[in-house]
């Protein structure tokens, strides 16, 4: 059988606050846990030749937890890019985000640029961080700026399709994600990436981010190889397709 080509594996990182809960210990405590996990993770998937894997990190709604989890949460972000630049550095790989950074922490903000502008060359592998973001915010985004093309007679209306949709897209320059893994038993989206994952395959598992480790990623990949996609076609069509390659 030929092996089937994973690219961008898209991860909705879920259940930091419930392990920790579990082990009777503060939420952060879960969250500082799942961090640990990034870098493993990353690792495997740029030993499996995967090229873009996203992070769902922190959505757009979830400023609206309370304070003093936001605020660790943005802290343990800073931490994160300046902790790992070096080491994104080491193993080449891009680091590059989707949502709105403008409304992160100043020191934050601070950080990813740095770490962004110290691995901006390495283009084979690269890791999306998920930060503000929002799908149907991108996508609001997106229409304002087609809107404006369009008053501004840079397109006519025939002209919208979804290629222009696409390049307002934040994810323009990133191919749609092969598989899209949720931890911690949620079977849902939650704001991630709706456009993006028109024909992703899912992964859902009970276990939680911060025990979710390098067999439970290839566990992933080795349940996507077993599948068949079909983009609408028959199983008959697929079938010959693959004969032919
Ligand atoms: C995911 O874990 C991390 C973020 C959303 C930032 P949660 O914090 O959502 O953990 P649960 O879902 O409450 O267990
Ligand atoms: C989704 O998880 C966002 C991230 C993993 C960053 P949530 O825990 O915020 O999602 P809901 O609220 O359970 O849908
Ligand atoms: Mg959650």
């Amino acid at each position: 059988m030929i092996e089937k080509k994973i690219n961008h594996v898209a991860i909705i990182m879920d259940g930091n606050g419930r392990w920790a809960k579990s082990k009777g210990l503060l939420r952060l405590e879960g969250h500082r846990k799942g961090v640990e996990n990034v870098r493993k993770v990353v690792d495997k998937a740029r030993e499996l030749g995967i090229r873009y894997i996203t992070l769902y990190a922190f959505s757009a709604e979830n400023w609206d937890r309370p304070q003093s989890e936001v605020t660790g949460l943005m802290t343990l972000l800073k931490t994160f890019l300046k902790s790992e630049r070096k080491n994104l550095v080491k193993k080449q790989v891009r680091l590059l985000t989707i949502g709105d950074t403008s409304k992160l922490p100043e020191g934050a903000k601070k950080e990813l640029i740095k770490t962004k502008d110290a691995t901006a060359g390495f283009t084979n592998h690269n890791l999306i961080l998920a930060l503000n973001y929002g799908a149907r915010q991108e996508l609001e985004f997106a229409v304002k700026k087609i809107a404006e093309k369009v008053l501004d007679h840079k397109i006519v209306l025939n002209d919208i399709d979804y290629s222009i949709i696409k390049q307002e897209l934040y994810t323009q320059d990133i191919p749609d994600p092969e598989l899209v893994i949720r931890t911690s038993g949620e079977h849902r989206l939650s704001n991630f990436l709706l456009l993006q994952t028109a024909y992703s395959e899912f992964y859902f598992t009970p276990i939680f981010w911060p025990e979710f480790n390098e067999n439970e990623f290839e566990k992933a990949i080795d349940s996507y190889k077993g599948r068949e996609r079909r983009f609408g076609k028959t199983g008959d069509q697929i079938q010959k397709a693959i004969i032919k390659e």
